[in-house]
């Protein structure tokens, strides 16, 4: 039976023959949780072979075995993204199974809070290190094969907070800023190569990132699935940047136009949430 086929039987794997994914090399980082697992999840369903990257193999395994076991192409590639040469081996191991790379989700990140009067630089260098420097290897180790294929999208996962200053968040906030910067300028250099780039920017999500805190309406929590999907459907319609859900947009497009009356929304609202009790 081939793969195809394969995956069409199977019970929970939703797949058509002419299905943009099916068949696509895709590396999700962070896939061990989260927006990453719901991701790579996605990706799966629609026939893609994705290598799953993150430090904890148990999480990895397990979503392998799901995937697997429903006729998809999962392998685990334990990678810590702040290491350069884990990051090197990862694209190799893909290399070496399938082939190519197609799509790089990077998608890794920590968060990383602390007022700016009580900060300890190594904290924000430690936020560097994931969020920022996690991504640049990840490219820096795809963007070649990417190349020589003439083909292939890369996905940043940033947030709203790599385009809106949030307290107490600097070691979050300057390293997605940094990493918003890198994105937009991938994306220009790649013009005509044959290469994507989507920056994907979502307000709250409810993962383990941010369990220990709840929000207002304006920033309350959207699933991680609805993350992915957003996420796919950017690839497919080659977005430069997505950003979800909507009100999460108003508060940058407000930010841009009237930075004062942002700031006061962001006091009102409380953007930096509420420690659950
Ligand atoms: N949740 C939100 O509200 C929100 C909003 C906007 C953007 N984001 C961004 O979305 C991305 C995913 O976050 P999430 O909300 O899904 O959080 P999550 O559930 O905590 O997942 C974070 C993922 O990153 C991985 N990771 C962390 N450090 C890593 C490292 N050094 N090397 C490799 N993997 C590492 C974790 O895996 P291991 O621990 O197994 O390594 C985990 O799979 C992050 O970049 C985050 O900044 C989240």
């Amino acid at each position: 039976m081939d793969r195809a086929a394969g995956l069409q039987a199977a019970p929970d794997l939703v797949l058509m023959k002419n299905n943009f994914f099916l068949n696509k090399v895709a590396i999700v980082t962070g896939a061990s949780s989260g927006i990453g697992r719901a991701t790579a999840l996605a990706l799966a369903k629609q026939g893609a072979r994705v290598a799953l990257a993150a430090r904890r193999g148990d999480a990895l395994l397990e979503l392998a075995r799901d995937i697997n076991n429903q006729k998809g192409d999962a392998i685990v590639v334990r990678t810590d993204v702040t290491q350069q040469e884990q990051v090197g081996q990862m694209v190799r191991e893909v290399l070496d199974r399938w082939g190519r790379v197609d799509i790089l989700i990077s998608n890794a990140g920590a968060y990383i809070r602390s007022p700016i009067v009580d900060l300890d630089p190594a904290e924000l260098q430690r936020s560097f290190d994931v969020n920022f420097f996690g991504g640049v290897y990840c490219v820096k180790a795809a963007l070649p094969h990417m190349l020589a294929q003439k083909s292939g999208h890369i996905v940043f996962v940033t947030s709203m907070a790599g385009k809106i200053g949030v307290v107490p968040d600097v070691p979050y906030v300057s390293a997605k800023f940094a990493l918003t910067g890198f994105c937009e300028v991938l994306r220009q250099e790649m013009h005509g190569s044959g290469i994507s780039v989507t920056n994907v920017l979502p307000g709250r999500v409810d993962t383990p990132l941010i369990s220990h805190l709840k929000f207002s309406w304006i920033t309350a929590k959207i699933s991680p699935e609805k993350v992915a999907r957003a996420i796919l459907a950017g690839i497919r319609k080659r977005k430069p940047i997505v950003i979800l859900p909507p009100q999460a947009g108003l508060l940058y497009y407000i930010n841009v136009i009237a930075p004062s009356l942002s700031d006061r929304l962001a006091r009102y609202f409380h953007i930096e949430g509420w420690e659950n009790s």
